[in-house]
């Protein structure tokens, strides 16, 4: 599809990739059926709310309308549930795994709005001629590496960005952005980020900081940063109408707004009310938004945070975008109508912003995130799940829509902790943060005029839960680390089904309260009020173990944890922000196979910038091995030109009979007694 870039075409698709015409017409609606045998799974289909297992099901890929549209605060019966067919994102994608765990993926090539029919078989339909990728792969895990191959993988992110993360719509003024940060210090509740929603902004103009609240956001940042917090700052599309404001005026003076079918810009109802919208298909529009970068980012913001990209009308209340809206392309994009487009604009607005820090700042890894995206928009942003709802279902539905987004591409993902819209019981947030802390993205966020949500808001018990639950996240970071490593470089996901453990067995199949986080770790989260779930689990020697002396059975909002037999797990430290050292000491979780060995890669770098690129990283791969009645610890390879740190490093070994420690230097063999 001529669509976005390149990568996308069609002529551009190796020979491994079979490619076909596959449509055929019925009426006004194209239909390409991929018949499928029995015993074959379907997963991805992007954002949607449901079980992982995708058989069965019907989507559409579009982002929101006509079906939804931005419910405004409070309207709970507004909000999005397992029945609404589409989302914030559009993957024309599914991913087909076979009974004898052998792959496949089928990419619908289009941008137009799609149906994915998966009641029997797969059957795209669409208004308009698509061609069909198809991906074939001895595994799913291979069917992934190529669609990265295909639509690009994530960049590595900037370290910070793997923290926890705190927002609420909003904090206001910025003295409450100061207490929030203070409070989680004075409580070592660790955390990276703080985020600032909308009413940062003068009446909603983008680029412009209200005069009173957020005076002085330079100062606010310093102060941010000298406690080893980064911030986040939310921007809509939308510009408000109002002569006289600097970006209205440069607008329409360089024609970058999207036109009405008269010829005039458009103007549609965002926050600031009447608003023209950037056209994002003009390369001098990409240009013209990335220009207000330098000054902005100047004022200290650390990431961007873009919003109502689908885009979406507020006002008036039930406004539709006109699909004969017209963006006039340019660089390869025809001029088509908001039909074309509709399910781009989001990836359009995250490549320009990904594209605006990283020419204003060079030296710093981009960090955006985005509430609508199209396949392939891993390479410019993160996402979260947008608007959910502070229920047992939500809290269900946040797992299942970050597995099958990881199996869409998009590995970078998470939803609002605890839930946007309504208040969660005490006991709803000590599960959702249990699970919450260990996503790819983990942020708690809620909607205006809600009460507090802080991982201090429910109550000590709950706020020992949230700190345990966040603990274990900073504990984790080295490893969560290398597998953005692994995500950014063969476009595997962060968070994995468990099926991935196995893919041949079909008791995995369905299985979607437990998953992997990467090919390693096994998490059993509780996700039901009632109900108990069964977990369907991978065979093999998968081991329990702790990270901050926590207690699964005890507290059943923290997730049990288990190592895969044959894995070493690199560990940190407790640290309460990214810009504290992590690996002083380094631990390194040691889970035996069945013939007493195991393996396990740490990379590491600066965590910002991209010297890495020259060589400055260093990716270790270590080996244990059962000697008698010792473990023996090495490093079988290593790869980057990074010093190797002097540092000492904590072995933990677990085996059937116990779990035995050890410690020394990694430069030479450390041996644990297992005794
Ligand atoms: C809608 C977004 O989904 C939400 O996260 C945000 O808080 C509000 N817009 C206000 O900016």
């Amino acid at each position: 599809m001529a669509l976005v870039e390149p990568r996308l075409s069609t002529a551009n698709v190796p020979d491994s990739w079979a490619t076909a015409p596959l449509f055929s017409t019925s009426g006004a609606r194209r239909f390409a059926t991929i018949a499928t045998a029995e015993g074959t799974s379907l997963y991805g289909t992007g954002e949607i709310a449901g079980p992982l297992l995708r058989n069965g099901q019907v989507t559409e890929v579009s982002t929101m309308q006509p079906f939804r549209r931005d419910p405004p605060p409070g309207l709970g019966s507004l909000e999005y549930d397992d029945a609404t067919p589409n989302l914030y994102q559009a993957h024309p994608w599914v991913l087909g795994v076979r009974a004898d765990g052998s792959a496949f993926g089928a990419l619908a090539d289009t941008s137009y709005r799609l149906r994915i029919d998966l009641t029997a078989g797969i059957v795209f339909s669409g208004e308009e001629p698509f061609p069909v990728i198809v991906i074939e792969g001895d595994s799913p895990q291979e069917v992934l590496r190529q669609l990265g191959e295909l639509t690009g993988t994530m960049e590595l992110p900037p370290l910070w960005a793997l923290g926890y993360q705190q927002a609420r719509w909003s904090y206001l003024p910025d003295a409450r952005v100061r207490e929030v940060a203070d409070e989680f210090r004075a409580r070592s509740i660790p955390c990276d980020v703080i985020w600032v929603d909308i009413d940062y902004m003068d009446e909603f103009r983008i680029f412009t900081f209200e005069p009173e609240g957020f005076s002085d956001p330079s100062g606010l940042n310093d102060y941010l940063h000298g406690q080893g917090f980064r911030s986040v700052w939310i921007l809509d599309p939308g510009v408000k109408v109002d002569p006289g404001y600097s970006v209205y005026e440069e607008g329409l003076a360089g024609e970058h707004f999207l036109l009405g079918p008269d010829g005039e810009p458009f103007t549609g109802g965002s926050w600031p009310l009447d608003s023209h919208w950037p056209d994002f298909t003009r390369p001098e529009t990409r240009e013209w938004w990335k220009a207000y970068f330098p000054a902005f980012l100047g004022n200290g913001l650390d990431g961007i945070w873009i919003d109502v990209n689908e885009p979406s009308l507020i006002f008036p209340v039930g406004a539709q975008f006109p699909e004969d809206v017209v963006h006039r392309g340019g660089g390869g994009l025809p001029e088509a109508t908001h039909r074309r487009y509709r399910n781009a604009y989001g990836l359009l607005m995250a490549q320009a912003t990904f594209e605006a820090l990283r020419e204003a700042r060079p030296q710093r890894r981009p960090f955006v995130l985005s509430r609508s995206n199209f396949i392939g928009g891993q390479r410019y942003a993160a996402m979260w799940t947008g608007d959910n709802s502070a229920s047992w279902a939500h809290l269900y539905w946040s797992v299942t829509m970050s597995l099958n987004m990881g199996l869409s591409g998009q590995p970078f993902v998470g939803p609002d902790i605890g839930g946007f819209f309504k208040t969660p019981s005490p006991s709803l947030y000590a599960h959702w943060i249990g699970v919450g802390a260990l996503f790819p993205f983990s942020r708690t966020h809620t909607v205006s005029g809600s009460a507090d949500q802080e991982p201090w808001s429910f109550g000590a018990e709950v706020e020992s839960t949230a700190r345990t639950a966040i603990e274990r996240r900073y504990r984790l970071l080295p490893y969560l680390y290398t597998l953005f490593h692994e995500a950014s470089t063969i476009g595997l996901p962060v968070w994995r089904p468990v099926f991935f453990a196995d893919p041949s067995d079909a008791s995995l199949r369905a299985e979607d309260h437990a998953f992997l986080l990467g090919a390693d770790v096994l998490v059993e989260p509780v996700l039901t009020e009632a109900d108990p779930h069964e977990f369907a689990l991978p065979d093999g020697a998968w081991r329990p173990f702790t990270l901050v002396g926590e207690d699964s059975d005890s507290d059943p909002a923290i997730p049990t944890l288990k190592a895969r037999g044959g894995a070493i797990i690199p560990l940190g430290e407790v640290i309460q922000t990214t810009t504290e050292p992590s690996l002083e000491p380094l631990t390194l979780l040691v889970s035996l196979d069945d013939r007493g060995q195991a393996e396990g890669i740490l990379y590491e770098d600066d965590g910002e910038g991209y010297d890495y690129r020259d060589g400055d990283y260093l990716l270790t791969t270590y080996a244990a091995e059962r000697i008698d009645g010792t473990v023996a610890l090495t490093i079988a390879s290593q790869e980057g030109d990074r010093q190797r740190p002097e540092r000492t490093v904590n072995v933990v070994v677990l085996t059937d009979e116990g779990t035995f420690f050890g410690t020394g230097s990694e430069t030479s063999v450390i041996r644990v007694p297992l005794q």
